[in-house]
Order: C-alpha cells, then sequence, then structure tokens
C-alpha cells in the first residue's frame, strides 16, 4: 500500500486507529505486491486508458458495468409452474448500504406484470364514504407528498426453509425483500377527500392486474402511515413494482402493498379474500390457522459471507448484513461466529429508520477455522429474533409464512459457504 496515494501517513493511521484496527492487522490479510514481479495492472497502459470512452448521453439512461452482469435478480424454477405467478429473489449479497437499486427489487406477481398507459389509469375510492371519487395520475399529484424508506418484505420469505436448510444463497432464502423510497400521498388525504362515513372500519385496496390482487387493511392502518406511491428512489415506480401506483403498508407483509393500484373500497368489516383466507395464513400444528398476521417480526441475515460469496481472505474479513423489523427501528444486532454459543454486537452504519432495512457490520480475523455464522437482530419494542426451534415450538412447520428465524451461514475452511441449521 503507498501511503502518499492514498492518506498522508499519519491521518491514515489515526483512521485505522479509529476503526479499531492497526497498521500490521490491517495490512496482514490483504493481498501483497509479489516481490520482484512487476503488475502488469500498474505497468502497462490498459485500453480505458488509451482510448476515448463513450460521449455524454450515448448512455441515454445508465446502467451497471458490464462487469457486474451477474448482479441480476434470479428465480428458482421448480418453485412455480409459471413465470407469470411466480416470483424473482434480490441479490442481497451484492449489494451494501440500505436501499434496494430499483432495477434489483425482487419481485412477486400473481398474474405477470401489468403494463400500463398512466393516462388512462384511474384510482377510484368507494363504499362507505361520503363522495365516491375517481383520480386520474395527474390529480394525485396534487396532493401533498412525502418521502419514505421502507423495507417490503414477502410474508413467503424465507418460507422454503420451515422444514430444514434448503436453498444455498442468501438471495434465495431472504431475498423477497426489498427497502426503497418511496414518495407518495398519505392515504389519509385521498381517504379525507372522499369523507369516511363513521362505520368505515376497514379498506380494501385492489390490482389493475390480471390477478386483481385484493386484500383488507384496518381503517387504522390506512389513516396511519399508508402511502400511495407513485415514485421509488426518486423515479417513477417500475412496472415490476405496480407503475403507476402502489399502496405502501409500512411494515406489514408484502402481499398486502396492491401494485397497479386501482381501486380502494371502504367497508365495515373485511372481505375474506383468497389472499387472506386459503393463503396468507399460517397453518398451526393441532389444525387451527393464524389469521391477519400482518407485521413482520424482527429479523436479520447476514448477506457476506453466504453460500453466493464465500470468504476469500484468512486475516482481516468484514461480516456485513441486514436487519428489519416492521414494528419500527432496529435497536441492536449481535453475531454469532459459533452458531449461537457468543455473541458480539455489530456495528450498525448509515440511517436507522422505522420499519426500513438497516445495515449492520462485524470486522473480524479469520485464521481459517469452520464457522458458524449467525446475526440476532433486537428491535425497539425490545423483541428478539428466535431461533428457528424457538420459532417451530409455537408454529409448528405446516407454515409458508412468517419465517423470521436465526439463519446459519456454515463457512469451511477453505472459505465454502453452505446454508445449515444447529439444534
Ligand atoms: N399486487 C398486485 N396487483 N398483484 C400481485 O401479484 N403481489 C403481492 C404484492 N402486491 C401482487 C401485488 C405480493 S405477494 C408481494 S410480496 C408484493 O406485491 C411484491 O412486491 P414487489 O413485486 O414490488 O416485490
Ligand atoms: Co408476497
Amino acid at each position: 500500500m503507498n501511503e502518499k496515494t492514498t492518506l498522508p501517513g499519519a491521518g491514515r493511521r489515526r483512521f485505522l486507529q479509529a476503526a479499531g484496527l492497526t497498521l500490521a492487522a490491517a495490512g496482514a490479510g490483504l493481498t501483497q505486491a509479489r516481490a520482484g514481479q512487476p503488475d502488469p495492472a500498474i505497468t502497462e497502459v490498459q485500453d480505458w486508458a488509451r482510448y476515448l470512452g463513450d460521449g455524454v448521453a450515448v448512455r441515454a439512461y445508465g446502467k451497471p458495468s458490464e462487469f457486474e452482469k451477474h448482479v441480476i435478480r434470479r428465480d428458482v424454477e421448480w418453485l412455480t409452474a409459471s413465470r407469470e405467478s411466480s416470483v424473482s429473489f434480490t441479490p442481497l449479497h451484492e449489494l451494501d448500504g440500505i436501499i434496494t437499486p430499483n432495477g434489483l427489487c425482487f419481485e412477486r406477481h400473481h398474474a405477470g406484470i401489468a403494463e400500463i398507459d398512466p393516462s388512462k389509469h384511474r384510482l377510484m375510492v368507494n363504499g362507505l364514504v361520503q363522495k365516491p371519487l375517481v383520480f386520474t395520475m395527474d390529480d394525485i399529484r396534487r396532493f401533498p407528498r412525502e418521502n419514505r424508506v421502507y423495507f417490503l418484505e414477502c410474508a413467503a420469505n424465507s418460507g422454503m426453509e420451515w422444514r430444514g436448510a434448503q436453498l444455498n444463497g442468501c438471495q434465495f432464502t431472504h431475498g423477497m425483500i426489498h427497502n426503497v423510497m418511496y414518495t407518495g400521498v398519505p392515504l389519509k388525504y385521498i381517504l379525507e377527500e372522499a369523507g369516511l362515513k363513521t362505520n368505515a372500519k376497514w379498506i380494501m385496496p385492489e390490482g389493475a392486474d390480471a390477478s386483481a390482487m385484493t386484500r383488507s387493511i384496518p381503517i387504522e392502518k390506512a389513516m396511519q402511515d399508508c402511502l400511495i406511491a407513485f415514485a421509488m428512489n426518486g423515479e417513477a415506480l417500475r412496472p415490476e413494482q405496480g407503475y403507476p401506483l402502489r399502496i405502501v403498508v409500512p411494515g406489514w407483509e408484502g402481499n398486502m402493498w396492491v401494485k397497479w393500484l386501482r381501486r380502494i373500497e371502504v367497508g365495515d368489516e373485511p372481505w375474506h379474500t383468497r389472499e387472506e383466507t386459503s393463503k396468507y395464513t399460517d397453518l398451526l400444528t393441532d389444525g387451527r390457522s393464524r389469521r391477519f398476521t400482518w407485521i413482520m417480526d424482527a429479523k436479520s441475515v447476514v448477506t457476506n459471507p453466504s453460500p453466493q460469496a464465500p470468504l476469500k481472505f484468512k486475516g482481516h474479513n468484514v461480516i456485513s448484513g441486514l436487519a428489519w423489523s416492521g414494528r419500527g427501528t432496529i435497536k441492536r444486532v449481535d453475531v454469532s461466529l459459533d452458531g449461537g454459543r457468543n455473541w458480539t454486537t455489530a456495528r450498525i452504519d448509515g440511517p436507522v429508520l422505522p420499519m426500513s432495512a438497516t445495515r449492520f457490520y462485524l470486522d473480524f480475523e479469520w485464521r481459517g477455522e469452520e464457522l458458524m455464522i449467525q446475526s440476532r437482530a433486537m428491535d425497539e419494542t425490545g423483541y428478539v429474533q428466535p431461533t428457528k426451534d424457538e420459532l417451530r415450538k409455537v408454529r409448528g412447520v405446516n407454515s409458508i409464512y412468517h419465517n423470521n428465524g436465526i439463519q446459519t451461514w456454515l463457512v469451511r475452511a477453505n472459505g465454502e459457504t453452505e446454508n445449515v441449521e444447529v439444534s
């Protein structure tokens, strides 16, 4: 490492000390220049320094470097019978910080992507209101709008893991989540414009896609923090995420976040739609089902290392992961390297926002021993993420939804990493 080209010596040492490292420790695990062998990456003039590159606006809408082309949403073919009613997963192990780039947000469609012409899109509000209303997209943009960062987690995230470790990669075990900054109008304003009748207790958002997705949401939640969103991460919603309009239901299961939103009905009781009867209920061991399990409990996952991103170096390494809770902010994340016997509190970095993903790190030295890496999230209510066994004791193994148990990654001596369970 050439100190002249980075930070001045003294300043750099201060930085490393602040990060809790010594120069020797930081250097120990990093790739060293091989003595006596010239490095062509330094000694040869590369093409990108020899020729002019593309001019401005050649790439009118930018996309990632071609060297990042492996960073994509992926599906698991055997999971579903067709791609139109299926899921693709966010490549969590390739991302950092807390925001999911728009093109990498996992998708869950029940009838494929509706490609909607916004000039022909309407939002209707009907039912127990003083005056039923129909809004154009322009009408909606004239209401006061807000910007908020939230995670959306499908209730079925980690659903394939109830009966034991199955899928090898956090993309597949935990990738039915994305975390985006939404711009939208508080639903409260829309409902107030229509005027709620005194017996209005529930709303039912409905999608304009061929599945006409419908869910019942209590009026308190609708009035408290739901948004009618038209933008994500600063630009229009992507078609995959419900362009031109979706409802945002902070902290609650993804299924309720109806995309391609075309109608909101107001009623005095829930509608008991397919998505809240035969689906999105949790079958218990005694044959009864938990229903209306809306809130996504605190959960976390180590994204690096993980099966698609093995450990490459002995010495200094960064463990990284995400934690989130549908009940508010993440207060603490602990990481274990030995399958849950000993825990170290991880370092949280970046914004800590309610019902948003939160990034954590653990800087550690790897000597090549086998590791069983776990993370455990705690939220502001004091709720602690349970182990998978603790969860099964109360829920059994018939469930698909709401698996927020602690994930274990086995790191072998060669760095290869595998999805396992400890009991
Ligand atoms: N809304 C409509 N109209 N159609 C759908 O198929 N899928 C739901 C929900 N909203 C769905 C929908 C499910 S199950 C989930 S998990 C989320 O959208 C997925 O949102 P995403 O595709 O932005 O990840
Ligand atoms: Co879902």
